[in-house]
């Protein structure tokens, strides 16, 4: 069992812009299919958590359907709707906690962190961060949200090409 932070990114390290917008990554060509491709990545999660603005991302994206079969946790200080049907559970504070939970939840398969960030970079402080996944679309931002606001070391343990996409996994070195 591993968590992931799964994501895509700008050349220059952001994974949306200032105000949440992914257009600039919705309209580049990926093979979900293809090599280190979302398809094959999704089939070994178990669980998954996301912070709230990826949360509000993914309901404005989703028109209010819910897309993921696995539990899901949203990180979130507020009281954030949940689409009828989805296996969405709000939580908030220390992430050793639910990592845990999730671990039960996942009964083996692997946790994937979607974002954003700083929310990985809290599992990471915690020690709870194994692999980052990372498409790079070919465009830079200039600012926005950022890929993982931390000093961490990795190992480059993969590298591929997919559509426009140049996909990265990495172990984090502890
Ligand atoms: N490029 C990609 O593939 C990709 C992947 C994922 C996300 N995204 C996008 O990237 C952006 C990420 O936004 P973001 O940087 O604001 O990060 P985020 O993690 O999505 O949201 C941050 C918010 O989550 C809540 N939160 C985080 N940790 C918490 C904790 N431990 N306890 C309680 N609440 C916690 C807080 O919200 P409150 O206090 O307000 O509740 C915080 O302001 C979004 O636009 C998303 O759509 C892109």
């Amino acid at each position: 069992m591993a968590t992931h932070y799964f994501t895509a990114s700008s050349l220059d390290g952001f994974i949306a812009t200032p105000d949440h917008s992914l257009d600039w990554l919705l309209t580049k060509n990926v093979d979900p299919d293809g090599p280190m491709g979302y398809q094959a990545f999704v089939e070994n999660i178990g669980a998954l958590v996301m912070g709230a603005s990826t949360y509000e991302w993914v309901l404005r994206h989703e028109q209010g359907a819910w897309g993921y079969t696995q539990p899901t946790w949203v990180m979130t200080h507020r009281d954030l709707p949940v689409p009828d049907g989805a296996d969405v559970r709000i939580a908030q504070g220390d992430v050793r906690a639910v990592h845990a939970e999730m671990t039960a939840a996942a009964d083996g398969a692997d946790l994937w962190v979607v974002g954003g960030g700083e929310l990985a970079g809290q599992f990471a402080d915690a020690g709870l961060l194994d692999e980052v996944w990372v498409q790079y679309a070919p465009v830079t931002l200039g600012d926005g949200a950022p890929l993982l606001p931390r000093s961490l070391d990795l190992e480059l343990v993969d590298v591929v090409r997919n559509g426009d996409f140049l996909c990265g996994r990495y172990l984090l070195v502890r």
